[in-house]
């Protein structure tokens, strides 16, 4: 039987944008240190293969509007896994740095750090940054157009396998009788110069552990998808339709072996956002109290920023205008779309739908029992919609704590998911090789 894999997406506060009100958070204490050590234990307790976190390069801001309703974006990802490293020993440490905004050996130097520190746990969550907004951080007028920046995003991961494969695994000597620390003629720099960076040289430390950190993938469009099948090795995706997350699943694995890669080396990894309780009419209790806490601000900000359209003077509890939406002629996803037919279908509100987008922020979520879960996530795994999952607990602690400890045993009962991790690094949670030392080098 496929046993499954899981990450916990740790955020601020929680994963439904109204989380963080729940009376068990301190909203002042998300930035400390025991919130997100408190996160990783837990996943190591529940044998997840990884804490995952995000960046954001922008504060909520758009259209002249601060969006001061919802907890905070993430902090500096590379920080807290750096930190929680020292408190946990075996669960994967997955962070996210994007692309557009960084350069490829500061980046390379960082995660080999990760990777030396964690003993092997590192993982890249590779972006390109989601929101435009943070150009104006990074003394640019405009965020770069989306082709550019998965081009941009393939030379950026290429210098950096080439700088991690520049230490031959035995280049560390070590001898102190000789004086010689490492053997300089199994160490080689790069000289590359392409169409977005130049870099000559080599990472001042020895091939991490894992060869490279575990290349992690989270964009949906064409490009983004091709951009999986050349580098993922895990994708974290969101699709909430089952169809529609096998069809994507099957694609990116078709696009692979063009790449000169092998479809059984990614995993994807869904994320969910579980609502749980005793019976089916408490966890929907629950998923009602969770979307009273809602803030109508946030529901009408993220509803305007996902369908590309500002809503913010129409009349909240009128019904979702679709005519002017689509008359407005942007290019809506699927998932945008299969929005739309339903609020024209079931008479939606714009608060309605505010509530549908922001709960689960725009993820899969699921209200049940821990056994109907249970058999939900089986069924998705069975159906080739994913490879596990990552879950978003509602918010921290509480929520994620009942996964651990009321989901992931009958998982292990049902011989779905390990009971003990069997190595130490992400790879061997993941059933990833290291890479070949060779593999990454660009030609000289
Ligand atoms: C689970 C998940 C996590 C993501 N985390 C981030 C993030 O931390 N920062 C970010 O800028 N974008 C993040 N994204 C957004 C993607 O990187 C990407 O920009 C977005 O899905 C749009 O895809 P596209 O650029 O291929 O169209 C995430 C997406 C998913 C599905």
């Amino acid at each position: 039987m496929t046993m499954m894999h899981l990450g916990v997406f740790t955020y601020p506060g929680g994963h439904h944008i109204a989380g963080w009100r729940h009376g068990s958070v301190m909203p002042r204490e998300i930035l400390g240190y025991d919130y997100y050590r408190g996160t990783a234990q837990a996943a190591e307790r529940g044998k997840f293969d990884l804490v995952f976190v995000g960046d954001m390069l922008a504060a909520r801001e758009k259209d002249g509007r601060v969006i001061a309703q919802g907890a905070l974006n993430n902090i500096d990802s590379i920080s807290i896994l750096s930190a929680v490293a020292g408190a946990t020993e075996r669960v994967g440490l997955v962070a996210t740095l994007s692309t557009t905004y960084n350069e490829p050996f500061a980046i390379a130097e960082r995660f080999a750090t990760l990777d030396h520190l964690s003993g092997g746990r590192a993982g890249w969550n590779i972006i390109t940054t989601a929101n435009d907004d943070a150009a104006l951080n990074f003394s640019r007028k405009s965020h770069m157009e989306k082709t550019m920046r998965y081009q941009r995003a393939r030379e950026f991961v290429d210098i950096c396998k080439s700088l991690w494969d520049g230490w031959q695994d035995d280049a560390i000597v070590a001898d102190r009788a000789a004086g010689t620390f490492f053997d300089p003629a199994r160490v080689h720099g790069i000289d590359h110069r392409g169409q977005f960076f130049s870099v000559k040289g080599a990472l001042e430390q020895p091939r991490p552990p894992q060869g490279w950190p575990v290349m992690v993938q989270a964009g949906g469009s064409p490009a983004g998808l091709e951009f999986a099948a050349m580098v993922a090795e895990v994708i974290f995706a969101a699709q909430s339709d089952r169809q529609q997350a096998i069809k994507f699943r099957a694609a990116v694995k078709q696009r692979m072996p063009g790449h000169g890669r092998d479809p059984a080396l990614l995993k994807v990894l869904l994320g969910l956002l579980p609502i749980l309780g005793s019976t089916e009419k408490e966890a929907l209790e629950k998923e009602k109290m969770l979307n009273e806490l809602l803030h109508p601000a946030v529901g009408i900000w993220m509803l305007s920023e996902q369908m590309g359209f500002r809503l913010y003077d129409y009349p909240q509890e009128g019904p979702l205008p679709t005519a002017d939406i689509r008359a407005s002629g942007g290019a809506f996803t699927p998932r945008v779309e299969h929005l739309m037919e339903r609020a024209d279908r079931e008479k939606l509100s714009i608060r309605d739908c505010g509530v549908l987008v922001a709960a689960s922020r725009s993820h899969g979520s699921f209200v049940g029992t821990p056994e109907a879960l249970v058999d939900h996530m089986k069924l998705w795994v069975d159906e080739g919609a994913c490879d596990g999952f990552n879950i978003m607990p509602a918010w921290f602690h509480d929520e994620m704590d009942l996964f651990v400890d009321q989901v992931v045993p009958i998982l292990q009962r049902r011989g779905l998911f390990r009971r003990e991790y069997e190595g130490a690094m992400l790879r061997d949670h993941l059933g990833l090789p290291i890479p070949a030392a060779s593999a990454g080098r660009l030609a000289a």
